[in-house]
């Protein structure tokens, strides 16, 4: 397979061939992106709740989203390797996010930075590109605000709302990114916004069916643990979760009955030596 480069990206939108993303925030996980062909591997800010059991994305530091970007780069190569800017690191001043997008390019091995946000961060994302950094955008809802919109909830489902949630996609567009994240609005919009668009890729979730491509929560997506709230736009194309849990139970069961380990498990010695020892 050829290494996934933005030409191809945008070739597969050109082609409306739907773009797979998927997030990954270990080895393993890049791992499986890299074996099964996703085209994009997103170290996501969801690190926080799905890894590291934060309540929320805020939490995060850059030093700890770096250590997960590092594991994930030795595991997926192939794939467009894009990381998460966490909340607080690009939003103070374009200087400040180039700082921050560097180290998770250099010291990370990211190939292009994600960040939510609109307007107010267009300037941040020109500058960005300028330096030859790709950004993926992130707009409709936006986890990172999560308390100042009054929580999870779905964005532009008032035709106010809708219109700007499209001027900020005309806008980061205009500014460079290569990519951009719709989350959580209406279908329609979701594809409005992609037919209206003329270079950028948009990746939905939560944001129907019409979108250049769809991201999940790779936790989500395989199920690996289930409590809390199930999001509409999740759907579980696998239940780990629950095959984990079956792994734990035959296993505490075979320790207490001594079925585990077995003598194929076990190691031998031979008899001669067994007397000599036991002498
Ligand atoms: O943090 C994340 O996982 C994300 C994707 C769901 C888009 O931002
Ligand atoms: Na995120």
């Amino acid at each position: 397979r050829k290494k996934v480069t933005l030409q191809h990206l945008h070739a597969l939108r050109s082609a409306r061939t739907p773009i797979t993303v998927l997030t990954a925030y270990d080895f393993p996980t890049g791992r499986v992106c890299e074996t099964q062909g996703v085209d994009v591997t997103l170290v996501g800010d969801s690190l926080a709740q799905v890894c590291l059991g934060y309540d929320d994305t805020t939490r995060l530091t850059l030093d700890e989203m770096l250590h997960h970007v590092r594991a994930v780069a030795r595991g997926s190569r192939t794939p467009l390797l894009v990381a998460d800017m966490p909340f607080g690191t690009y939003l103070a001043s374009p200087e400040e996010a180039i700082g921050n997008a560097v180290r998770l390019v250099r010291e990370g091995g990211a190939e292009a930075v994600k960040m939510e946000g609109g307007l107010e961060i267009v300037e941040t994302v020109r500058r960005l590109t300028s330096v030859g950094i790709p950004v993926m955008g992130h707009i409709g809802l936006l986890p990172q605000r999560h308390v100042m919109l009054s929580g999870f909830r779905a964005q532009g489902r008032t035709a106010e709302g809708a219109l700007e949630v499209l001027q900020t996609a005309l806008a980061l567009e205009d500014a460079g990114v290569f990519a951009m994240v719709l989350e959580a609005i209406p279908h329609t919009l979701g594809t409005y916004i992609s037919q209206r668009l003329t270079r950028a890729a948009t990746i939905g979730i939560g944001a129907g069916a019409g979108t250049d491509g769809q991201v999940l929560v790779w936790d989500d997506m395989v199920g690996t643990w289930h409590g809390g709230h199930k999001a509409k736009f999740v759907r579980r194309f696998a239940d780990v979760g629950a095959e984990a849990a079956r792994g734990v139970q035959g296993y505490m069961a075979a320790v207490r009955e001594r079925s585990f380990p077995a003598l194929s498990e076990s190691y031998g010695m031979p008899k001669a030596e067994w007397e000599h020892f036991e002498q």
